[in-house]
């Protein structure tokens, strides 16, 4: 059985920023190569840049059905596939407009499922969904994230019955430093990070490489499928 991701193709949707970048990057260290997609074509070619290994890159809107068929449809078979496409803003139940909250869905959920369906991934190979904590310990002001996150651990354990051999599995990220908090005050964002540090179990938090490292685990373990992999400082028990 072959744990070596050398030589091997490997597709990282929302690859061009934070836990997807990390993982292109790591991916290819380990001898993959690698394309990255998202939709600004400046942040792909900025990824691309750093990744390493032949790395190519696409500029790819993933809620767009017929791009996402288009794309699929010229591709080869892929060894590897790893969704880490984000939602849009998160907020509570009466912040959210149901347009928002229709398109969160339909980015991070949709995508997941439309990938499975449309992707060719080679029978030995894995495809790695990326949820969030949230789906386990909601909170009312990102109530629909944690439904998301939900329904994509429940999709990886589903789509491992579904795509068998290949193998399908789910890694559930707590709170890690990466562009998703942009665009957030400076001062907000630091609190919530030394909140974070000083609190969780782990007493830091978490950073991209950290999460790609789980990602990369669970494309190379022969034996994993159907697994929700929390990596989130101990979020979960605190
Ligand atoms: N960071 C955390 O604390 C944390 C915690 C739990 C779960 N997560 C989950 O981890 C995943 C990755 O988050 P991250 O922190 O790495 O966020 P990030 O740094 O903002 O990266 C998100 C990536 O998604 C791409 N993207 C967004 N919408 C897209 C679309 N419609 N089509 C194609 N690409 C799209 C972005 O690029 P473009 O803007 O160019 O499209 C970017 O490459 C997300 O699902 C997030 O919910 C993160």
């Amino acid at each position: 059985m072959n744990r070596s991701l050398a030589g091997t193709r490997v597709l990282v949707l929302g690859g061009s920023s934070g836990i997807g970048l990390a993982t292109a990057r790591a991916a290819a260290a380990g001898g993959a190569k690698v394309t990255l997609a998202s939709r600004s074509s400046e942040k792909v070619n900025a990824a691309v840049a750093q990744v390493g290994n032949d790395a190519t890159g696409v500029s790819l809107d993933t809620t767009n059905d017929q791009a996402l068929e288009a794309f699929f449809a010229q591709q080869p078979e892929w060894d590897h596939i790893v969704v880490s496409v984000a939602a849009g803003r998160s907020a509570g139940l009466h912040d959210l407009a149901l347009q928002d909250a229709y398109g969160n869905m339909n980015a991070k959920f949709w995508t997941a499922y439309k990938t499975a369906k449309l992707a060719r991934i080679a029978p030995a190979g894995s495809l790695t969904l990326v949820s969030g904590f949230l789906s386990q310990r909601p909170n009312k002001d990102a109530l629909l994230q944690g439904c998301i996150n939900a329904a994509l651990e429940s999709l990886g354990r589903g789509l491992a019955l579904a795509l068998s051999p290949v193998r399908v599995n789910t890694v559930s990220p707590g709170l890690i430093d990466t562009p998703i908090r942009a665009s957030l005050p400076a001062d907000k964002k630091k609190a919530m990070l030394e909140h974070a540090a000083a609190t969780l179990p782990a007493r830091r938090v978490g950073q991209a490489e950290d999460v790609a490292d789980a990602i990369l685990m669970l494309m190379t373990n022969p034996f994993t499928t159907g697994s929700t992999l929390f990596v989130d400082g101990g979020g979960m028990i605190s």
